[in-house]
């Protein structure tokens, strides 16, 4: 028969790298609670329409990445979710979250886009995110960027840098855009299909073109930064001041639009050049129109989702994984009832704190010896039919050449912490 094999651009973690992922796992929730953020954990499936109103239309994740279906038995269309901002709010709405003061917010798990597959590129991956919903001002946007430079110092990584860019509210967005269409238009048969098919659905998605020619067209277009207001630009300088404050380089870069709609104001990615053409670790910004978009009342909001795959292939790459876990004792037994004995052996250890193995499978001594030393423990602890007779554990440690003793089981616990 042939075998099954997971789905394309979806990936097993196996137990090599999990210690890796734990120890990743438990440095980014250690990091935002220390900021205040609260855990919120929302469901993998939605109403498909919460990510077509949310993250727009014209999108390449609503037009061509979205794993949806029309659920018969209720005559509903779901989705899998793409990414966390849109349940996250769906939730804040539906369950009141801001009524009685802003909130901030994290969250983790898999996400899902049918995208093409490559390197650091899946189907299934997996994001922390961090919303705060209710602040206004810049300070929160500064926060974020700041929480992020904090967290890649305290995972060890190096090199990660800060794109920044603001792009103003929907009406200044608006004039700008039919400016933009119009010098787009004037160079059209240098645009390839995508930014033609853009030109009226997304134009300013063309802005971040990676098509050299369709960039020189660009590069000749009306900037937004000239179609912003005093209050845009006041946001955007506060939040400027802020970052030097806390001493957080980074590059304003006017061709930064973000792959979603629901944005104004701040956009921002953090960008390693170690990771090929999959470089954006985290993306973000102020999404202060959304709460009004999906039903709720308007509340300025602000956020950012991180890559775990790319992060954590960045922390191998630098040689970030912690050591593997050693198990205290590695428990053998060997002649009628010793196995009973074992086996309440180590039920006592473990409810003591300790890490054990109990062998299984049987064997002679010799082979379980084998096993023991392969299991990477500590100790080996025997129990035989002298031992069981003698109400006695044989302790014998497994690194270095102490020679082996042999104690009354109540003292195996002691021993194996080292008192
Ligand atoms: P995003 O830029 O679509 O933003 O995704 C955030 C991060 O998720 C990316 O920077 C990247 O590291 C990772 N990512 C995205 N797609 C894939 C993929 N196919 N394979 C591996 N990693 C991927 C959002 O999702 C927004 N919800 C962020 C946000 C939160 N904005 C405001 N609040």
């Amino acid at each position: 028969m042939t075998s099954i094999r997971a789905v394309r651009g979806m990936n097993d973690v196996l137990p090599g790298e999990t210690a890796l992922w734990r120890d990743f796992e438990a440095k980014v929730e250690r990091w935002l609670e220390r900021h205040g953020y609260r855990n919120i954990r929302m469901p993998l499936v939605e109403p498909t329409q919460l990510f077509r109103r949310a993250i727009g239309e014209a999108t390449d994740i609503v037009e061509k990445e979205m794993y949806s279906w029309r659920d018969e038995l209720n005559a509903e269309e779901l989705t899998l979710r793409p990414e966390g901002t849109a349940s996250c709010v769906r939730a804040a709405i539906e369950h009141s979250l801001v009524y009685d003061g802003p909130k901030r917010l994290w969250y983790a798990g898999p996400m899902y886009r049918h995208e093409r597959p490559q390197k650091g590129r899946y189907r299934q991956f997996h994001q922390y995110g961090a919303e705060a919903l209710g602040y206004p001002g810049p300070d929160i946007d500064a926060e974020h960027i700041a929480l992020c430079a904090g967290l890649w110092r305290e995972l060890g990584l190096e090199g990660i840098r800060l794109e920044l860019n603001t792009i103003g509210s929907p009406e200044e967005r608006a004039r700008y855009r039919a400016d933009l269409v119009r010098h787009l238009q004037k160079h059209e048969e240098r645009l390839d299909a995508d930014a033609k098919r853009r030109l009226h659905s997304n134009p300013l998605r063309t802005l971040d073109s990676k098509n050299p020619m369709v960039q020189e067209v660009v590069a000749g277009a009306p900037s937004l930064m000239d179609y912003l207001g005093e209050a845009s630009l006041a946001h955007f300088d506060g939040l400027k001041r802020m970052l030097a404050a806390a001493g957080v380089e980074y590059r304003v870069n006017p061709r930064l639009v973000r792959g979603l709609d629901y944005y104004n104001l701040t956009v921002f990615e953090w960008i390693s050049d170690r990771l090929g053409a999959q470089g954006t670790v985290c993306g973000g910004g102020r999404y202060d129109g959304l709460f009004a978009q999906l039903g709720g009342k308007p509340t300025p909001a602000t956020g950012f989702a991180m890559g775990n795959e790319r992060l954590i292939a960045l922390l191998a790459d630098a040689g970030r994984a912690p050591a593997p876990q050693v198990p205290d004792a590695y428990v053998l037994s060997q002649g009628e009832g010793s196995l009973e004995s074992a086996f309440r052996l180590a039920q006592e250890l473990r409810a003591g704190g300790l890490q054990v193995i109990l062998h299984a499978g049987g064997g002679s001594l010799k082979s379980q010896m084998r096993k023991a030393d392969a299991s990477g423990a500590r100790f080996a602890l025997i129990v035989g039919e002298d031992e069981l007779r003698a109400g006695e554990v044989s302790v014998k440690a497994l690194r270095g050449d102490a020679a082996q003793t042999r104690h009354p089981v109540a003292r195996v616990a002691a021993i194996l912490k080292g008192a």
